[in-house]
């Protein structure tokens, strides 16, 4: 079997869901709430790391957080690094626990980041968890982006084990490997977020802005369907999130039945909000969950649970890397 050439999908048209005629289920009785670090949502749904940082926009992370708090989904801040070296745009971030003061709140800076700028995220919009990103490529892209990455694991180790919150380690756009993600739980993670490739990607963002000169990697990454049943085959008790590309209820429905504890979204809601507003917004998240229940039906699953059991045919290009990966496909599409 031949691996294309070109990898430019995030792979959820390779996962394919078993139609069941015969649900015997009833709409009404349909159950889309889960817990995630100890909270409960009302979908497996979050608002992925997008902005803070500057006035322009407090108004932004509001909006996000108010659709989060009436959704009832989990919502993280973009990177906090800028109120870190300017305190006078804390509120950009704060603003999100002000609008959505019970709901499951992350705070967000990059894994090279001290335990006490960690500490100072966390405290800042007294987040329940702390996403802590690998970006390389992106850094890679950008005029004055990191070049040294050695140490980044021992990080992640020290600040696992001394925050106070859990620690979720989260790629932006080019995934997660097993190994990746088994070196990450051997270092103390239990949550991890494979932003996969095929959906945002900054360095093709970083390449139009200029970036560092020569060519950035835009296709280098792996796919997010792929990176997500890596992670699930890591071997290790882990909550996986799955986001990268996710763009459709069925996207998403998918992913949870690969066993994804949570589906993210970034540049969607994003999106959204600039053309359609907040109310656009809450709409969009509505129309979200509506679809990911209509595949509950569809596939007779009535909770979360049992969506996470139903069969899940793995094809094309994915079938074909997990299968040379060592990784059993047909444990999916025989349960
Ligand atoms: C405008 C924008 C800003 C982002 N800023 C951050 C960030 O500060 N920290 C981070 O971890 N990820 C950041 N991301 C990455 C997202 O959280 C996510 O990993 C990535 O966009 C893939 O998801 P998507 O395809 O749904 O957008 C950002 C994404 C967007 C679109």
């Amino acid at each position: 079997m031949e691996l294309p050439e070109v990898l430019h999908h995030s792979g959820f048209a390779d996962l394919l869901l078993v139609h069941n005629a015969l649900p015997e289920l009833d709409w009404d009785k349909l159950d889309t709430s889960c817990s995630f670090m100890g909270k409960k949502l009302k979908a497996p749904l979050m608002i992925n790391a997008i902005t803070g940082g500057h006035s322009g926009v407090l108004g932004i992370n509001r909006e996000l957080a108010r659709a989060a708090a009436f959704t009832g989904i989990a919502m993280a801040v973009g990177s906090q690094r800028a109120a870190l070296d300017d305190p006078a745009v804390r509120d950009t971030f704060s603003v999100a626990r002000e609008f959505n003061p019970e709901g499951l709140l992350l705070a967000n800076l990059s894994a090279l980041c001290t335990l006490e700028q960690a500490l100072e995220a966390v405290e800042m919009i007294n987040a329940d968890g702390i996403q802590l990103y690998l970006n390389v490529n992106q850094e890679l892209a950008m005029p004055e982006g990191e070049m040294n990455f050695s140490g980044v694991l021992e990080n992640i180790r020290n600040l696992a084990a001394n925050l106070p919150v859990p620690v979720l380690v989260k790629e932006v756009g080019c995934g997660m490997a097993r190994e990746t993600v088994a070196a990450l739980a051997d270092a103390g993670v239990r949550y991890i977020d494979v932003s996969g490739w095929g959906g945002t990607n900054f360095a093709a963002i970083e390449g139009r802005r200029g970036g560092k000169g020569g060519i950035a990697l835009e296709r280098w990454g792996i796919p997010t369907a792929i990176s997500l049943l890596e992670a699930l085959n890591a071997g290790k008790t882990i909550s996986v999130v799955a986001s990268g590309g996710v763009r459709t209820a069925e996207d998403a429905a998918k992913a949870l039945t690969a066993g994804a504890s949570l589906v993210a979204l970034a540049g969607p809601f994003l999106r959204v909000l600039k053309k359609r507003g907040p109310e656009g917004l809450v709409h969009y998240i509505g129309e979200l969950i509506s679809g990911l229940k209509r595949v509950m039906m569809l596939t007779g699953a009535s909770h979360m649970a049992a969506l996470a059991r139903r069969p899940l045919v793995i094809t094309g290009l994915t079938a074909a890397w997990l299968k040379r990966r060592g990784i059993d496909i047909d444990c999916y599409a025989r349960r």
